[in-house]
């Protein structure tokens, strides 16, 4: 089976295929990151229509790179949610027209779960059942997984998620959107000890998350600071080494609690050099075991919808073609795949 995937829920416009038999065929991601760093985030309109340009020139390419005909195509998955309305639906429009015009199956895929199995993209994928650690720009959760499908969550943020509290901390430090890696740079400047800023909700047991109050920890010492710049490099190394000793504190618990031994950890903040490090050396010292995507397929991309679409089509799914895009959409109301056991 070889699925088209197509993604568009926030600012990456992203197309792959994927075959069942073959892997990952091809994959194509552009960043509006240059049209919306002059506003600080990403501008929902401009985000759209951004979209709509790019999405024939990539699904284009792909397929040119898969050495494949639109013909050759046995599926269409797409992103349903969540993410921005506007967005959603360019991808919507798109997937759901092309596979209508040739006759395919499409379906709506979950971004989370796209990036919860992203990891199974690698060489030498982890088996299941695994514990994942999901942090991106919208969401921050620990996730039990039983199996595909099987989904429970075991703690998320209540207020901002990771992505969202290293970009709401670049703007206070001055940084260019978006946040988190212009925020790992900077810490890499920053002395070890030098700032302390508090673990949220790490002092009782637990595995929800809550990152909002750091945020105002920070914009007090970027007050204290003013214009050393030293300073504002003590903050942002402060800063990362909260963050990331809180996610590694949880999946510690999480992983004890699930009696799991292999965590995974995906989404774009999975990027952060420091947080791969420190959860290494947990992994060694709690005897599990934690897998990441490369790179490339931790932040957005289509590689990880075309692989959770194709699973999701060989189990029987299907959209209907009056389908409707998700932009808040619930992990735990993903739909159970056929055979599989519910285990929420
Ligand atoms: O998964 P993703 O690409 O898009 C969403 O689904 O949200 O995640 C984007 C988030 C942004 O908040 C971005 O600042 C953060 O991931 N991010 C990082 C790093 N690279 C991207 N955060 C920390 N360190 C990084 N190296
Ligand atoms: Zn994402």
């Amino acid at each position: 089976m070889r699925v088209l995937g197509i993604e568009s829920s926030c600012d990456e416009t992203a197309a792959a295929v994927y075959a069942a038999s073959g892997g990952l065929l091809s994959h194509a991601v552009h960043s509006q990151v240059a049209d919306h760093a002059a506003y600080g985030g990403v501008v929902p309109e401009l985000a759209s229509r951004d979209h709509v340009r790019k999405l024939p020139g990539l699904v284009a390419g792909v397929l040119r790179d898969a050495g494949l005909e639109p013909a050759d195509l046995d599926g269409v998955a797409w992103t349903r949610g969540p993410g921005l309305p506007g967005a959603l639906m360019v991808g919507a429009g798109f997937a759901r027209s092309l596979a209508w015009a040739r006759g395919l199956p499409a379906v709506g895929v979950h971004h989370m779960e796209g990036h919860l199995l992203a990891p199974l993209l690698e060489p030498d994928p982890p088996a299941m059942p695994l514990v994942a650690l999901l942090v991106s720009g919208g969401h921050t959760m620990l996730v039990q997984v039983a199996g595909f499908g099987r989904y429970r969550v075991l703690g998320e943020s209540v207020d901002d998620a990771a992505g969202e509290a290293f970009d709401k901390t670049a703007r206070l430090l001055g940084l260019p959107y978006p946040g988190g890696p212009a925020v790992a740079r900077l810490a890499a400047e920053g002395t070890p000890g030098a700032v302390r800023l508090p673990r949220p909700m790490t002092d009782r047991p637990g595995l929800a998350f809550s990152f909002s109050g750091l945020k105002t920890a920070v914009l007090h010492a970027v007050q204290a600071a003013g214009d050393d710049p030293q300073g504002r490099a003590d903050i942002a190394h402060g800063f990362q080494e909260a963050i990331v000793d809180t996610m590694a504190i949880k999946c510690r618990r999480a992983v004890a609690q699930a009696g799991s031994p292999r965590l995974v950890v995906a989404g774009g903040v999975g990027a952060n050099a420091r947080l791969r490090e420190r959860l290494r050396e947990e992994a060694e010292a709690g005897g599990f075991t934690v897998h990441y995507p490369s790179l490339e397929l931790c932040t957005d991309n289509a590689a990880m919808i075309a692989y959770a679409g194709a699973l999701r089509l060989a189990a029987g799914e299907r959209d209907d073609l009056d389908f409707s895009v998700r932009p808040r959409w619930p992990l735990a109301e993903l739909p159970v795949p056929e055979g599989g056991e519910a285990s929420r």
